[in-house]
């Protein structure tokens, strides 16, 4: 919390109450994206980070995994790779089924993108109740790739979602309770 670029980054988030339902606190990247410094310094952190941890793969989450992933791939000298909602991807998949507050939803990866043995990196915008990551790392696991860490710009650290990753690391930029 010490990194001087942190409190812009973090005031850079739009938070919107009552989306997409009645009590919460949506908290919008968007905003950040649109703020050139915020959006640079995000990345920039991320790869200052990663660049030396001889990742092979960096793993995106659909959908804002995909905004935040692809330029860390290409600044560390990783491929990219999708993990995506069900029917998205047209090739053969692996998927991870996931609880919801009310269900279950899936993510899908296609065979053959991440090898075994691969050293990866999982990115997404947010940590919530940890489901959607803990899914990436099963998926990962179960090809027999290597998950090094997992790094998000949000933590939602009151929902204690970081206790789902089974020990894994996860990297963090900013904390709303
Ligand atoms: C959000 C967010 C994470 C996930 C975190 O995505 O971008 O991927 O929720 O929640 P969890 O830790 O409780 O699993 P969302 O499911 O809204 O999908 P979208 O990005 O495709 O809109
Ligand atoms: N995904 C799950 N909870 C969220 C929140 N509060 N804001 C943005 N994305 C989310």
């Amino acid at each position: 919390e010490s990194d001087p670029r942190l409190a812009h980054i973090k005031e850079s988030i739009r938070t919107i109450p009552g989306f997409p339902k009645a009590g919460i606190l949506f908290r919008d990247v968007t905003t950040l994206l649109l703020d050139h410094k915020a959006f640079k310094d995000t990345t920039d952190i991320f790869v200052e980070r990663y660049k030396d941890m001889k990742i092979d793969v960096v793993v995106g989450i659909e959908a804002r995994g995909f905004i935040f992933g692809p330029p860390i791939a290409l600044a560390i000298g990783a491929k990219f790779v999708p993990q995506r909602k069900p029917k998205k991807l047209p090739g053969p998949v692996v998927g991870e089924e996931y609880e919801l507050e009310y269900g279950t939803d899936r993510i899908e990866m296609h065979v053959g993108a991440v090898q075994p043995g691969e050293r990866c990196l999982i990115v997404d915008d947010l940590i919530a109740t940890g489901g959607t990551l803990a899914a990436g790392i099963r998926l990962l696991e179960r090809v027999g790739a290597e998950v090094v860490e997992c790094a998000c710009l949000i933590e939602l650290s009151d929902l204690k979602g970081r206790e789902k990753l089974k020990g894994k690391p996860l990297f963090i930029l900013v904390d709303f309770e």
